[in-house]
């Protein structure tokens, strides 16, 4: 049984986080997908929404026989790691400027724990421009966002942005 541990932000899930989780899917038994409690940051969603979010999208993924969870964790990636007993970290790769920082995550986490590999995956082409912090710039600035994010996504940008 290989678990894999999927982390970020997801604030929020789009696209190419979907695509990564479902790729994900044909090499782990289970994956969790982890979103970090980051008090340092001012996110858009709260951890709840962000992972009520990402449960309302997770049926749209061939997971096969794959097992998908949702959990959020604080502090360093490689305790909550080791306390889910995951065999490996996932990281997505758009393009060659992610993959200096991802380098030195890995590099950095596999010194804090040798035990738990970093996988990195390449999303389809087709998502490799897009970021959770592009797709709530242009949407704040009024441009679609249809394909990028799933529909529920949208309309809880919808319903954020107005009442903001
Ligand atoms: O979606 P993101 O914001 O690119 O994800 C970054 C994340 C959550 C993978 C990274 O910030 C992280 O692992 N944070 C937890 C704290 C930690 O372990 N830091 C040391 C990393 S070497």
């Amino acid at each position: 049984m290989r678990r894999a541990i999927y982390p970020g932000s997801f604030d929020p899930v789009t696209y190419g986080h979907l695509d990564i989780i479902e790729r994900s899917c044909k090499l782990f038994d289970e994956i969790i997908i982890a979103i970090l409690v980051n008090p340092e940051k001012r996110p858009l969603f709260t951890i709840e929404e962000r992972q009520a979010m990402l449960l309302e999208v997770l049926d749209e993924i061939e997971a096969g026989r794959c097992t998908l969870r949702v959990e959020s964790f604080e502090g360093l990636l490689v305790r909550f790691a080791v306390e889910r007993r995951a065999d490996a970290i996932i990281r997505g790769i758009r393009a060659i400027s992610d993959y200096e920082y991802e380098l030195q995550m890995a590099l950095m986490n596999r010194r804090l724990e040798p035990s738990i590999e970093t996988v990195f995956l390449m999303a389809a082409e087709a998502y490799s421009y897009v970021s959770s912090r592009l797709v709530k710039e242009i949407y704040q600035l009024g441009a679609a966002v249809q394909g990028l994010v799933p529909p529920s996504v949208e309309a809880r940008m919808k319903q954020k942005f107005q009442k903001e």
